[in-house]
């Protein structure tokens, strides 16, 4: 049994993660100041404290690093939307980075002994390049303070770690999709709204062509990545792509999810997106020798998600 803090433990990716924790029967430790996140998301159990607070308080922080002896940490918390960064740059940058590093620091100050300290970072960090697939030595091209926050912050947690011999690792995520990823605001994963459509019959809207193609990871393969990472203690000081290392346009996933459900999508073209990226995947070849395997396609992934309604 491990003790493990998981920041933004509420919110969509987190509160999968804090299942598969408590199953694993950990004691799980969140800490969500629930902008983003639901209270619903948290199962009731034994092995989970939840701490409604925000990252950003140090008092509260460092009190709690120094109380509990935690084997594992997961800095899940952020302001998840790009477009919410670029309307709130200097509190995205507290939130995002400032909080992250301040938890790094009282680690090495008080020289706490964790196994290992997992950040999560975006492809967005690889911003509009457009050579594919995305390696994780790719050049990089952060545009919003969200990616920005996400690049500076993913160096310093595995520059710290190297500095201060403290086991960190990193991860980017490319589109991650699956149930409780939360559909309320309009720059939700398209996934979640492509579902929300599909099952209210409502009208999709679909910006530019719907040729455009992207890797959408299935939570449960996100967790798979996330775990591996986190238990391999020979891993850390570096950054890992969480994808499927597979793309799929839009296009195939309205046809996909028509088959699933036998529903048909009524649909409407609206002009892309400005800056919308053409096409994005990952190269998963680093994560694959560490032992993962995703095992859901596109079609397995939204077949699973479609239950879970
Ligand atoms: C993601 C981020 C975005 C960020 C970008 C940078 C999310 C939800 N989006 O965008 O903020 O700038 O990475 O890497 O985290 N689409 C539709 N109809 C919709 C919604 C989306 O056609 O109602 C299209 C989009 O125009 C896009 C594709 O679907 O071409 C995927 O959109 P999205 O899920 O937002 O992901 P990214 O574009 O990768």
């Amino acid at each position: 049994m491990s003790k493990v803090l998981v920041t933004g433990g509420a919110g969509f990716i987190g509160s999968n993660l804090v299942d598969r924790l408590i199953e694993d029967n950990d004691q799980v430790v969140v800490v969500d100041d629930l902008s983003m996140g639901l209270k619903s998301n948290l199962q009731t159990s034994s092995h989970l404290k939840f701490y409604e607070h925000s990252i950003t308080d140090h008092e509260f922080i460092k009190n709690l690093l120094m109380t509990e002896d935690f084997d594992y940490i997961y800095l899940l918390a952020a302001v998840a939307s790009v477009a919410d960064s670029v309307a709130r740059p200097y509190e995205t940058h507290q939130i995002n980075q400032e909080a992250n590093i301040f938890i790094l620091e009282i680690i090495r100050k008080k020289k706490l002994q964790v196994k290992k300290i997992l950040y999560t970072s975006s492809a967005a960090v690889y911003g509009n390049v457009q050579d594919l697939p995305k390696y994780e030595t790719s050049l990089v091209d952060p545009l919003t303070p969200y990616a920005i926050d996400k690049f500076a912050t993913e160096r310093f947690v595995i520059d710290y770690g190297k500095l201060y011999d403290i086991p960190t690792v990193a991860v980017r995520f490319f589109n991650v999709y699956g149930p409780r990823q939360n559909p309320k605001s309009p720059y939700s994963g398209v996934l979640s709204l492509v579902t929300q459509s599909v099952l209210h019959r409502s009208t999709f809207t679909i910006f530019g062509d719907g040729e455009q193609t992207r890797d959408y990871v299935y939570i449960q393969d996100v967790i798979q990545a996330l775990y591996l990472l986190t238990k391999e203690s020979d891993v850390v000081h570096q950054v890992f792509n969480v994808g499927a290392g597979t793309h799929t346009s839009l296009n195939q996933v309205i046809q996909t999810y028509e088959s699933i459900t036998q529903r048909e999508l009524k649909v409407v073209h609206k002009k892309e997106r400005p800056g919308d990226i053409r096409n994005s995947f990952a190269n998963i070849d680093k994560l694959r020798k560490i032992g993962y395997q995703p095992r859901f396609d596109i079609a397995d992934g939204l077949k699973e998600y479609w239950k879970s309604f």
